[in-house]
C-alpha cells in the first residue's frame, strides 16, 4: 500500500527512482495490490520498439468494470459515482450512486447483446455529456466490446470515416444534443453518415432533446424500452490483459486519423495511479474533468481513473459559457467540487470576461487545479492560480497525449513545487529523453529537444487500428528504441520539462489536435481550388489559429472572395467538423516549395504570426518571388 500515495518530494524520488530501476517489479506490486484480477499474469512486461510490440501482464485475466464498479458495491454502493449537471442550470443534476450506475451498465451490457453484440465487436459511440455516454463505454466493456467514441461535434463524414476504418457494428446516439443555447440534431448526422456505412447493423438511440427524428425500420431503435426490459445483471466476461478496451481516433500530420488502440490490463492500472496520485484524490473529494469524453481525458480523468478509485466523477453537459460566464464557477460552489481539471484554451476564455463572474462564487472548496491539452501560457497560469486557485491550490500541468494513455509529466500537488509554464518532473515509472536533431540523447540540465520516451509504461497505445506499421513509422522510427512523441520539451536547471510545442504538422486548436493534410483535402475538394497549405498562428483564446494559403485554379478579379471563403470554410466544417474552420484565407499566386517540391511551412507560419524579420535563406526555394507576394498580401 505504501507506493499508492505518495506524500512528500522525498518520498516520490525514492518511488521513481524504484521504478526506474526495476519497472517490473515496481508496477508488479501496482498491480498486484490495488485491482481484482480473474487470473494472474504470467509475465509483467514484454517489449520490443523496434517491431514495435509491448505486452504488459501477459496472461492475466480480468474486466475492467468489475474493478470500476463491482468492487465498490460493497463499500462505496450508496456514494455518487457520477454527477451529472446538464446543460441547463434549471434541469436538476443527478446523484448516480455505485448501486445505480452499475446496474445501469448492467443492463446496458445486457441490451447491446441481445443486439448481436459480442466480444471484440467494435461498437460506435457518438453520444454527448449525458449519463449514458459513460454507461455506454462501461457497457461494452463489461462484454469485451470495442468501444470507439467519436466527439460528438464531428462531422458526418468524419463520423463514417471513423465507423468505417474499425468496420463498426453498432451506434449508440442519441435524438439530439445541447450545447449552451443551441439544440444539435445527432440522429440526421447520424442517418448521413450511414449513408457511405456498410458495417453498421443497428443504431441504438437515446432520448435526450426530442428533435423529431426518422426511425430506418429493422435499423434504429429507441434504447429505453429495451433498457427496461432488461436483466440488472450481467456476467462480465473475462478479458485478456493485451485484449483491446478502445480505439480512439486522432489526428495525424498525414492522412486519415490514427485509431489508437489501448488494451485492458496496463491502461487500467496506470490511468487509476495517475488519477490517485496526480490529483491525490481522497474519499469523499468531488472531481471535476470539464473535457468531453470524446477525447482522451475524458476516457481517462472522467470515466476510467475516478471510477476505478471509487471516486465521484462529475460529468457537464454544457459550455462555460451558458447562461453565462459564470457558470463554471456557479457548479464549483454548487458541488463543491475539490478538484477541477480544464483546459488552457478555457481559462484563456474565461480570463478574457469580467472577473466579477468568478469573485462572486464560493470556490473555497478547490483544493487541486488541473490543465491539460497544450502549453499554459504564463498569463493564463497566474490568473488559473490566482483567482480560482487563490494561490492555495496547486496547479498540476499534465502532459501527456491520446497515445500515450494517461498523463506522463506532471506535478504531484503538494509534493512537487510547480512552476508556471512547465509540467514538471516525470511521472513515476516514465523516462523521458531530449533529441538533438543528430539523434543523439541530450544529457544532463538546461538543453531543449524533441520528447522521447525511452521505456515502456502500461497505459502505451499498442497499434494503429489496421495499420501496425503506420503505427511503427509514426512513432518508433524516427529514433531506434524511442517512442516519439511528436513534441519537442526543454529541460530547466533541475530537471523541470516545459513542453514548447509540436514539431509535426499537428496544430493543436483550443486543445484539439488537427493534422494540417486532412484539413487542406477538404479545402482541395472546392472545385475552384487547386491547392492549399495550412499553418497555426498564435490566438490569445484558441492558442492557436490555422491561416489558410489557397492557391484557386484561376485568380480573376472577377471573384466573390468573401462568399469563397465562406465555402471552403462550409467545406471544411462538413468534411471534419467546425473546429477545424480557418480564422483566416489568403489567396496566393503560389506557394513557397523547395526544389524536391515540399512546402516550407516554416516560411509560411512566420508570415501568418507576422514575425518576418528572420525568413532563413529563401533563396534555395524554387520560387523565392511568391514569398514577397505573399507578405506583402499577407492578413
Ligand atoms: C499537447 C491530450 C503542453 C501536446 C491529453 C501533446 C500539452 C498533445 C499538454 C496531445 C500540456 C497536451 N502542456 N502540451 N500539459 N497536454 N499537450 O492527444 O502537444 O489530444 O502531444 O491528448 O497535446 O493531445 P491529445
Amino acid at each position: 500500500m505504501s507506493n499508492y500515495h505518495i506524500k512528500h518530494l522525498e518520498e516520490y524520488f525514492q518511488v521513481y527512482r524504484k521504478s526506474v530501476r526495476d519497472p517490473e517489479r515496481f508496477w508488479e506490486e501496482v498491480a498486484e495490490e490495488h485491482f481484482v484480477w480473474r487470473k494472474r499474469w504470467s509475465n509483467v512486461l514484454s517489449w520490443d520498439f523496434a517491431k514495435p510490440e509491448v505486452k504488459w501482464f501477459e496472461g492475466a485475466e480480468l474486466n475492467i468494470t468489475e474493478n470500476c464498479l463491482d468492487r465498490h458495491l460493497r463499500t462505496h454502493g450508496e456514494q455518487t459515482a457520477i454527477l451529472f449537471e446538464p446543460n441547463s442550470p434549471d434541469e436538476e443534476a443527478q446523484h448516480i450512486t455505485y448501486n445505480a450506475l452499475f446496474e445501469k451498465v448492467n443492463k446496458m451490457a445486457n441490451v447491446l447483446k441481445a443486439q448481436g453484440i459480442e466480444k471484440g465487436d467494435r461498437v460506435c459511440i457518438y453520444l454527448p455529456m449525458i449519463p449514458e455516454l459513460a454507461i455506454a463505454l462501461l457497457a461494452c466493456a463489461r462484454i469485451g466490446a470495442v468501444h470507439s467514441v467519436v466527439f460528438a461535434g464531428f462531422s458526418a463524414k468524419a463520423l463514417a470515416t471513423r465507423i468505417n476504418d474499425a468496420s463498426c457494428k453498432m451506434v449508440i446516439t442519441s435524438d439530439g444534443s445541447y450545447r449552451g443555447a443551441k439544440t444539435l440534431d445527432l440522429k440526421a448526422i447520424v442517418d448521413e453518415a450511414l449513408l457511405s456505412c456498410e458495417t453498421i447493423e443497428k443504431v441504438l438511440l437515446v432520448e435526450r432533446t426530442k428533435n423529431k427524428v426518422t426511425l430506418k425500420e429493422g435499423r434504429d431503435l429507441w434504447i429505453q424500452p429495451l433498457l427496461d426490459e432488461a436483466d440488472g445483471f450481467c456476467e462480465a466476461v473475462s478479458m485478456n490483459a493485451e485484449d483491446p478496451l478502445f480505439i480512439l481516433y486522432t489526428s495525424g500530420s498525414t492522412g486519415k486519423p490514427k485509431g489508437m488502440v489501448h488494451t485492458t490490463g496496463g491502461y487500467m492500472v496506470y490511468t487509476a495511479y495517475t488519477f490517485k496520485n496526480i490529483f491525490q484524490y481522497r474519499e469523499g473529494d468531488i472531481y471535476w474533468c470539464t473535457a468531453d469524453i470524446g477525447w482522451i481525458t475524458g476516457h481517462s480523468y472522467i470515466v476510467y481513473g475516478p471510477l476505478a478509485n471509487g471516486g465521484t466523477t462529475v460529468m457537464f453537459e454544457g459550455v462555460p459559457s451558458y447562461p453565462d460566464f459564470s457558470r463554471f464557477w456557479e457548479i464549483v460552489e454548487k458541488h463543491k467540487i475539490t478538484h477541477l481539471y480544464t483546459a488552457p484554451t478555457a481559462i484563456r476564455a474565461l480570463a478574457k470576461e469580467n472577473i466579477e463572474y468568478v469573485e462572486k462564487c464560493d470556490l473555497s472548496s478547490l483544493k487541486v487545479l488541473g490543465s491539460v491539452g497544450e502549453p499554459i501560457n504564463e498569463e493564463a497560469w497566474h490568473w488559473y492560480n490566482d483567482n480560482v486557485g487563490k494561490n492555495k491550490s496547486p496547479i498540476v500541468d499534465t502532459w501527456w497525449q491520446t497515445e500515450t494513455g494517461g498523463i506522463m509529466i506532471s506535478p504531484i500537488p503538494f509534493v512537487t513545487p510547480t512552476k508556471p509554464t512547465y509540467a514538471t518532473l516525470p511521472f513515476i515509472g516514465i523516462q523521458p529523453a531530449l533529441m538533438d536533431e543528430n539523434a543523439q540523447e541530450l544529457k544532463g540540465n538546461q538543453v531543449e529537444g524533441r520528447l522521447c520516451i525511452k521505456y515502456p509504461w502500461p497505459s502505451m497505445a499498442r497499434t494503429i487500428w489496421g495499420d501496425h506499421d503506420r503505427y511503427r513509422d509514426t512513432y518508433f522510427s524516427a529514433y531506434a528504441n524511442m517512442y516519439f512523441t511528436g513534441d519537442g520539451a526543454m529541460r530547466d536547471e533541475v530537471g523541470y520539462y516545459r513542453i514548447t510545442g509540436r514539431v509535426d504538422d499537428v496544430i493543436i486548436v483550443s486543445g484539439h489536435n488537427l493534422g494540417t493534410a486532412p484539413i487542406e483535402d477538404a479545402i482541395n475538394e472546392h472545385q475552384a481550388v487547386a491547392e492549399s497549405a495550412i499553418v497555426g498562428f498564435p490566438h490569445e483564446v484558441k492558442g492557436n489559429a490555422l491561416y489558410g494559403y489557397v492557391i484557386l485554379k484561376e485568380y480573376g478579379e472577377s471573384r466573390n472572395f468573401d462568399n469563397l471563403k465562406k465555402e471552403i470554410n462550409q467545406q471544411i466544417a462538413d468534411k471534419i467538423g467546425p473546429i477545424a474552420k480557418l480564422d483566416k484565407i489568403q489567396f496566393v499566386p503560389g506557394l513557397p516549395k523547395t526544389r524536391s517540391g515540399k512546402i516550407m511551412r516554416r516560411i509560411l507560419r512566420k508570415i501568418a504570426s507576422k514575425d518576418t524579420s528572420n525568413l532563413g535563406d529563401t533563396s534555395t526555394l524554387l520560387n523565392p518571388e511568391v514569398v514577397k507576394e505573399i507578405m506583402d498580401n499577407a492578413l
